[in-house]
């Protein structure tokens, strides 16, 4: 078994880099099947979620070499043919369910066992369904197997989605690529994410407008191509290092991020009393002397993101006075906080509900990485905390984030992994 061991009270100073997006890369992957041909792309993160999506793509005929020095996944879908995703593989990750979108679109037809991943409560794939049948699938779920067919061809129709989902707006937009005629999705996320799905699929030949508002309209085309595309920086990785730099850092600048999809973290920050300057494609954070409670609500972009919630709430358990946090997005997302508490944190958290007061500091303990993000909250604690943490559980944080002792020793922290 694998675990991570931080010792704690070294301030964090230098450059920092920001790999690919996780949740971009895992539906390129499946939406470069929807092209008879090959597709390039590039600045993939080297993290355990591309492997699995890798195999699965592999499984259903894809031909897909990753070249993991250059960062660059070259998938040849043209001879994909198989539409059957298997239990095992569907299992090891959440986005294996854009295999849906993808498959039914390309080949009219699609079976995908209930996905994996975290786990926060209840995560139903309705809307995602809900949106395949208005554009004519069948769809049936048969002991956790879900299976998409289409007779003839999906037909372009309005899709209002109750809740503005990640999963269900890219889903939706894969599988109308290919319809006839023109579908909107109204209530569309809004994630740089989605943009970014929505630009490879364009250079496949898709015909998209409008992602990053609310209402994304597709025009079905009858046939796509291969394409080259480059992954844009991971939001909720920058987010990550930035809360690590505002805990602990001295002078730390996070490389390679966009500025703009930070802004919801760099107000929080600003207001807690910590520096931040945004340059071009980097943004500079140094820690405050006491930096002050705040509030907030975690919500889809451009709101504060759930993926940040348990880092920013880790940051805040030393920050002076009463915090207020609401999860805005999942129903059982505070699991982590009784890791904190072991570390001296003192937290309330009951349903989507948790307050934070203050300590002066953290104490070093043994905790578990409940899920990925909670690991990543995990090493900042670790990182704020006097003496030393172990983590364990590490499988999760490698689901996400690319060779992140590397990067933290890097800019001074000290921490290690060691096999037991
Ligand atoms: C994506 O999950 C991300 N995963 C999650 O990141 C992230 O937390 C989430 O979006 C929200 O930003 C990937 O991109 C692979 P949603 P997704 O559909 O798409 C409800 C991480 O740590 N809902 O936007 O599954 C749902 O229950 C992971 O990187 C329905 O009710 O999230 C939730 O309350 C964890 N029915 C809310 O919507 C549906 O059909 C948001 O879910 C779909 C969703």
């Amino acid at each position: 078994m694998q675990k991570m061991v931080i010792e704690g009270g070294y301030p964090l100073s230098g450059n920092i880099s920001v790999s690919g997006a996780k949740n971009s890369v895992v539906a390129l992957i499946p939406a470069a099947l929807l092209a008879n041909g090959v597709s390039v792309i590039e600045n993939v993160p080297d993290i355990r979620d591309v492997y699995v999506m890798k195999d699965i793509a592999e499984e259903l005929g894809a031909v897909v070499d990753y070249k993991k020095n250059e960062n660059m996944l070259i998938i040849n879908a043209a001879p994909a043919r198989k539409t059957k995703v298997s239990e095992e593989k569907a299992g090891r990750a959440r986005a294996s369910y854009y295999f849906l979108g993808a498959l039914l679109g390309r080949f009219g037809k699609a079976t995908v066992p209930m996905p994996g991943g975290c786990n926060f409560g209840g995560r139903p794939i309705d809307l995602h369904i809900k949106g395949f049948e208005t554009l004519g699938a069948t769809v049936t779920e048969d002991e956790d197997v879900v299976v998409a067919t289409t007779k003839d061809t999906l037909f372009g129709q309005e899709i209002y989605l109750d809740f503005p989902s990640v999963g269900a707006t890219i889903n939706i937009m894969l599988a109308a690529c290919r319809a006839e005629g023109r579908t909107f999705i109204r209530n569309a996320a809004c994630e740089p994410h989605i943009v970014d799905v929505a630009n490879f699929l364009n250079a496949m030949g898709a015909r998209i407008t409008g992602a990053a508002t609310g209402t994304i309209r597709i025009d079905g085309v009858d046939e796509m191509h291969g394409a080259v595309h480059s992954v844009i920086p991971d939001q909720i990785e920058a987010g990550t290092y930035m809360i690590a730099a505002a805990a602990v850092g001295k002078d730390v600048t996070v490389c390679n991020v966009i500025p703009r999809h930070m802004e919801f973290l760099t107000d929080k920050l600003i207001q807690m009393g910590v520096k931040v300057e945004e340059g071009g494609d980097s943004i500079r954070v140094s820690a405050c002397e006491n930096p002050k409670a705040i509030n907030f609500t975690t919500t889809p972009y451009p709101g504060f993101p759930t993926d940040l919630q348990p880092q920013m709430v880790t940051f805040l358990t030393v920050a002076k006075g009463e915090s207020k946090v609401r999860e805005g997005v999942w129903n059982n997302r505070f699991q982590y906080v009784d890791e904190l508490k072991l570390l001296g944190a003192d937290i309330f958290a009951e349903g989507q509900n948790a307050t934070v007061h203050g300590v002066p500091f953290l104490t070093g303990a043994q905790v578990r990485a409940t899920d990925l993000r909670a690991g990543a909250a995990m090493i900042i604690a670790g990182l704020m905390a006097k003496g030393k943490t172990v983590i364990t559980e590490l499988e999760h944080i490698d689901r996400g984030y690319e060779g992140i002792e590397e990067k933290l020793r890097a800019i001074g922290a000290h921490i290690q992994r060691i096999e037991e």
